[in-house]
């Protein structure tokens, strides 16, 4: 018990001793997306789909897409000068910058550097994060280990998308479901005392299995074709397998930290479809309304989907300091995973 509280760093007496644990306390979220708004209609004109099906197979009402001029790195940054803002703090200030992206501006260097000299927040480490829509949870878990460590007082962590340039534009069973844009959270670590106490990231449940590999993938790459390829996807299989895996790490997370649904105040789950999120809260028992909705304006935005919706809820007063926060992902890999915070 006191083993899997030190793992989580919460607080509690050992030996008659307060024991203080380093957190990560995210101090600001933000969001941006592209100016452009496709909607189903839209899209309808140019594939074999309708309004009527997109909306009630997934939620999806309209998604962003980028500029021909915009690459990842800029939606990155954008979204960073707003948490940075958000959070009250300047570039200088951040130790280290997490990208979690799939469409990465080149195959290499990584976005996260470019993002870094576009800050100017030059000099700590900064490097990519590669868990297609469960990369934002694997980042935020990467820059936590970091700051509990010791290894950073503070980190930007980014999730960031352009999946229109992905996308077949022929296979009307994809191109339908996805958009672009960009989220990011500035994390600070606090010593677990005073008034943020019982504050900050508690755990992270992190899974892969690459067996499920074909189920969603690109059929390009560096070492395959030497193009950048296209999404594919086995839907209802992923389907099957998000709503199974993401009510099991959820539950994972809860049991860790000795809590059950009724302690949730919100539930931030990725977007990907309506359905899968839906089908995930019920099988927890957690109501609607504690469920943080973006898939209907945004699709699927991949890695960008959690930042983005925090920095909504954060924005219009849902989120509240002390709130427990539920965050899962799932994507190709499969990977998925979950986060319990205590905002
Ligand atoms: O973030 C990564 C994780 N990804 C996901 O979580 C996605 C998981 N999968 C899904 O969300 C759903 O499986 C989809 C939204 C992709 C598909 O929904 P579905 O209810 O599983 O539909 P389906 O694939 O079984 O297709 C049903 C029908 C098919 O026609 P027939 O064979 O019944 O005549 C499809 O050809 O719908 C047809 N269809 C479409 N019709 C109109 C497929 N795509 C479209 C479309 N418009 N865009």
């Amino acid at each position: 018990m006191w083993l899997q509280r030190l793992a989580l760093g919460a607080p509690g007496p050992v030996g008659g001793l307060a024991l203080i644990m380093r957190r990560s306390i995210i101090e600001g979220c933000a969001g941006y997306l592209p100016e452009r708004i496709v909607t189903n209609e839209e899209l309808a004109a140019r594939v074999d789909t309708s309004d009527e099906w997109v909306r009630v197979r997934t939620g999806i009402q309209e998604r962003r897409i980028a500029a021909d001029d915009q690459q990842t790195s800029d939606l990155a940054t954008q979204a960073a000068e707003r948490a940075l803002a958000n959070a009250g703090m300047r570039a200088e200030e951040i130790d280290l910058i997490l990208v979690a992206t799939t469409t990465p501006d080149n195959t290499f260097p990584s976005t996260a550097v470019k993002v870094q000299a576009q800050l100017g927040a030059t000099g700590g480490p900064a490097f990519d994060i590669q868990a297609v829509c469960a990369g934002f949870v694997y980042g935020l878990a990467a820059a936590d280990g970091y700051l509990r460590t010791g290894g950073a007082d503070s980190a930007l962590v980014i999730g960031a998308e352009i999946f229109s340039r992905i996308l077949d534009w022929e296979d009307r069973s994809t191109c339908v479901l996805f958009g672009d844009g960009a989220g990011a959270v500035v994390l600070r670590a606090a010593n677990g005392d005073g008034s943020n106490a019982d504050r900050g990231i508690l755990s992270h449940h992190l899974h892969s299995d690459g067996t499920l590999y074909d189920l969603l993938y690109v059929d390009g790459g560096v070492s395959t074709t030497q193009k950048s390829g296209y999404l594919r996807m086995a839907g209802q299989e992923v389907f099957r397998h998000a709503v199974n895996k993401l009510s099991d790490v959820l539950l994972e997370g809860l049991a860790a930290n000795d809590m059950t649904a009724t302690d949730v105040d919100w539930l931030v789950p990725h977007q990907a479809n309506k359905r899968i999120i839906d089908a995930t809260a019920r099988k927890l028992g957690l109501p609607t309304e504690k469920v943080i909705l973006t898939v209907d304006k945004h699709a699927n935005t991949s890695a960008a989907s959690i930042p983005l919706a925090l920095a909504e809820a954060e924005a219009d007063g849902r989120l509240k300091a002390g709130d427990v926060v539920l965050i899962e992902a799932i994507g190709g890999g499969l990977a998925w995973g979950s986060s319990v915070i205590r905002w």
